[in-house]
């Protein structure tokens, strides 16, 4: 069954990739991000890598679309998920690597891209916190893998993983 939901996702895993492989090929609509953030939480959003701003924007809007009374928090917590990612930019090679190995295992290696994307939600929220970014959308970002019993972060996680 698990083998089965891996094999389904492949396409649009390799079709994300393809469309990752250079910042050059993002074009982010920065200006309705900037519609739903803080100073503070703007300044965290553009130090984010082109890329990832335009996949958290693709899953802003679908959450959207799927739940139109999603709190402003929320909306932001989907904007700003990967921000932790910008603490360490990954090269094209760690990208593909980054993209290829799941979360639960990238979280074992030590050092560099792999531990960032193990890392990245907690690495975000503590961002997101010295820029003074609202609490809750702090907590959302930290729990978008592992969203446990909150319902916003479920909400997140699963349209994140549509993605
Ligand atoms: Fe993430
Ligand atoms: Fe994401």
């Amino acid at each position: 069954m698990v083998l089965l939901r891996k094999l389904t996702g492949l396409p649009a895993k390799l079709r994300r990739l393809a469309r990752s492989l250079t910042a050059a090929q993002a074009s982010p609509d920065d200006a309705w991000a900037a519609g739903h953030l803080t100073a503070g939480e703007w300044r965290v959003y553009v130090g984010m890598d082109p890329r990832d701003r335009e996949h958290a924007l693709r899953v802003s809007r679908a959450l959207l679309v799927a739940c139109p009374t999603a709190s402003p928090e929320l909306l932001a917590a989907a904007l700003l998920h990967d921000c932790g990612k910008q603490l360490r930019p990954y090269r094209v090679w760690e990208r593909v690597a980054a993209g290829l190995v799941p979360g639960r295992l990238a979280c074992h290696f030590p050092v560099g891209a792999l531990w960032v994307r193990g890392q990245h939600p907690e690495l975000g929220a503590r961002l997101l916190r010295a820029a003074g970014a609202r609490e809750r959308v702090a907590e959302l970002v930290f729990r978008h893998h592992a969203p446990g019993e909150d319902t916003e972060a479920a909400l997140l996680h699963h349209h994140d993983n549509l993605e």
